[in-house]
């Protein structure tokens, strides 16, 4: 996924287009490009590496331009596949992807046309170039409509020099009226400012900016009209303040994140709905991706044990083609923090379209998958600008564990309180600072084991997450019990295997598995609430954490691995708010 911006206005484009890159960064932070025109010549400045590399652009005149900052998906990280991309007279940045390229791209090369660099997006350029036919507009209509796959597209012609067109399917596109001017992002805060008036493009719409006029046309041509978003400007403005990274400050705003989202579950007017499905809700299934799909694997572990309802979690990309049984009163939760993931969106249109009733459980507002959701519950975890998920986790299980309470009280069984959750994440963090001595053991590790059972194992596989992802170390999460069926024989000297143990009618079992681990000479690290396996031998060093009902255990297990991975990648002179190859946001399959 990639971060496009553009702007047509009385201002100079260049320093709105960077500025609104710095916001659209998480998106994508491999290479970076704008394109600005004063009416006659348009001048491009692209460069690999992140937007600081194109500071120099930022005194550049002229008054309209776009800008795109990639990840990339076609073609490698160099300068020619760098966006923007054009040809003839046209000029374009895209987010998404071109199933078709290839085909289209034959094609053309077949007419003569030449190509300078590996993109599906290059391709878009000749497509509506081929089809100009003076109105900018039309070209865009119909060159997309040869299309298959996934675009946002800002499109620029010198032959209309006050015009941006847009275009948008399955990838998010803002248009509005901002900065004493006409703009496009492909998210809120890349172009908010108080008294802004923003639109969000659906699948199949374009957008025409010109002079002072914002149009939007559905796929037919047709204009249509949309009701501006409502948006909170300071929910979507983030700065670092004292700490150094994104993500520590994200894993310190946990406890408020707590106290907003466990007391109250917040969603759109329709709760009393809701309620009423939760009340005939004989199915549950859950569809995610990444950590949001291991906010569903806890949320399974205590829907089960409370309520004793069968809940059934899917990888987002497995489910949209595994032509999956949704029987009929299923109700299926879509978790996301984005809300704009290509894969979890795709799933859900497939299970609307067997039958189910969808509640999106989503933190941010005016997302494509609040609009897909007959539901929709906000996690209200405020703006998380680390590509590693941290406070949106704890917040997805504290909407998740609001849900198994209220759905338990539904079907008369008792469910205990999720009170004091926020003063306890409080105590966990401070705590947990003492994982920074078991850095030394994993900085250079070859692998790293996380082990738990039920919910315990649940935390192991975000745990192992957290760590891969920013550290870039080998890691596996792994259900205790079933280390002995094969893994085992990874472990070795000094291997480090951190086991999470928070539920006591089992807590033996797992330390089974730690004596197994340890007795082939593993570093043993503990996480857990129980006093009594933290002075066991076998133990390196542990982390005590409040107890807490071992239903709701990993929004406070999960704190010691999301400090151990973040003080790790920092030890490894990685960034942690930006790793290499990921982006906040996936809105490609
Ligand atoms: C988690 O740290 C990663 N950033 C990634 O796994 C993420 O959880 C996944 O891509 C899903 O994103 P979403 O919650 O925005 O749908």
């Amino acid at each position: 996924m990639c971060g496009i911006v553009g702007y047509v206005g009385k201002r100079r484009a260049a320093p709105i287009l960077i500025d609104g890159l710095y916001e659209l960064e998480y998106r994508g932070y491999d290479s970076v490009g704008i394109a600005v025109s004063d009416g006659n010549t348009t001048k491009i400045i692209k460069k690999t590496g992140r937007v600081k590399e194109i500071e120099s652009a930022r005194e550049e005149t002229g008054y309209i331009g776009i800008g795109h900052t990639r990840w990339a998906t076609h073609g490698d990280v160099t300068v020619e596949n760098a966006h923007p991309h054009t040809y003839k007279n046209i000029t374009l940045v895209h987010n998404g992807i071109i199933e078709n390229a290839a085909k289209l791209r034959a094609e053309l090369m077949q007419r003569g046309e030449k190509f300078y660099s590996d993109t599906d997006s290059e391709v878009i350029a000749h497509l509506i170039a081929d089809e100009s036919c003076g109105d900018l507009l039309s070209a865009v209509m119909r060159g997309c409509g040869k299309l298959v796959g996934s675009y946002a597209l800002a499109v620029l012609t010198e032959e209309e020099p006050e015009t941006i067109v847009c275009a948008r399917m399955r990838s998010p596109l803002i248009v509005g009226k901002a900065k004493e001017g006409l703009v496009v992002a492909s998210d809120i805060p890349a172009v908010a400012e108080e008294g802004a008036e923003l639109y969000s493009l659906d699948d199949g719409e374009f957008s025409r900016l010109d002079g002072k006029t914002v149009t939007i046309y559905n796929a037919q041509g047709s204009e249509i009209h949309k009701e501006p978003i409502q948006f909170d400007l300071a929910e979507g403005r983030a700065e670092k303040g004292v700490y150094r990274h994104y993500m520590r400050k994200e894993i310190d705003e946990i406890p408020n994140v707590l106290s907003d989202s466990t007391l109250k579950i917040d969603c759109d007017s329709r709760f009393s709905d809701f309620y009423r499905v939760l009340c005939h809700a004989e199915y549950i299934q859950i569809v995610a991706c990444g950590t949001a799909y291991h906010s569903g694997l806890c949320a399974k572990a205590a829907i089960e044990r409370l309520c004793r309802v069968p809940v059934d979690v899917r990888i987002a990309s497995e489910y949209r083609y595994a032509d999956p049984i949704v029987p009929k009163g299923t109700l299926l939760f879509a978790i996301s923090q984005s809300g704009e993931t290509a894969d979890t969106l795709a799933a859900v249109r497939l299970a609307k379209r067997k039958g189910a009733c969808v509640a999106a459980i989503v933190n941010v507002k005016y997302s494509s998958l609040t609009r897909l959701a007959d539901h929709v519950l906000y996690t209200q975890a405020g703006r998380e600008v680390a590509v590693a998920a941290t406070k949106s986790f704890n917040a997805q299980l504290a909407v998740l564990y609001s849900v198994a309470v209220v759905l338990a009280e539904i079907r008369g069984k008792r469910a205990p309180t999720l009170n004091g959750l926020d003063k306890k994440a409080k105590r966990t963090i401070g705590i947990s600072e003492s994982v920074r001595s078991w850095v030394p053991y994993f900085v250079g590790a070859q692998s790293v084991y996380f082990i738990g059972r039920e919910a315990d194992m649940c935390t192991a596989l975000e745990g192992s997450l957290k760590l891969k992802e920013i550290s870039y170390l080998p890691s596996e999460g792994y259900a205790a019990g079933e280390l002995k069926h094969g893994t085992l024989a990874l472990i070795g000297p000094y291997t480090p295997v951190v086991a999470i143990i928070t539920r006591r009618d089992i807590a033996q079992k797992t330390m089974n598995a730690v004596h197994e681990a340890y007795s082939r000479g593993a570093k043993i690290f503990l996480v857990t609430c129980f006093e009594e396996f933290c002075e066991e031998k076998e133990i390196t060093a542990f982390v005590l954490i409040p107890k807490c009902p071992s239903e709701f255990s990993p929004i406070l297990s999960v704190i010691p691995l999301q400090l151990l991975a973040y003080y790790t990648s920092v030890a490894r002179g990685n960034d942690p708010d930006k790793p290499r190859n990921l982006a906040k946001s996936v809105t490609v399959e």
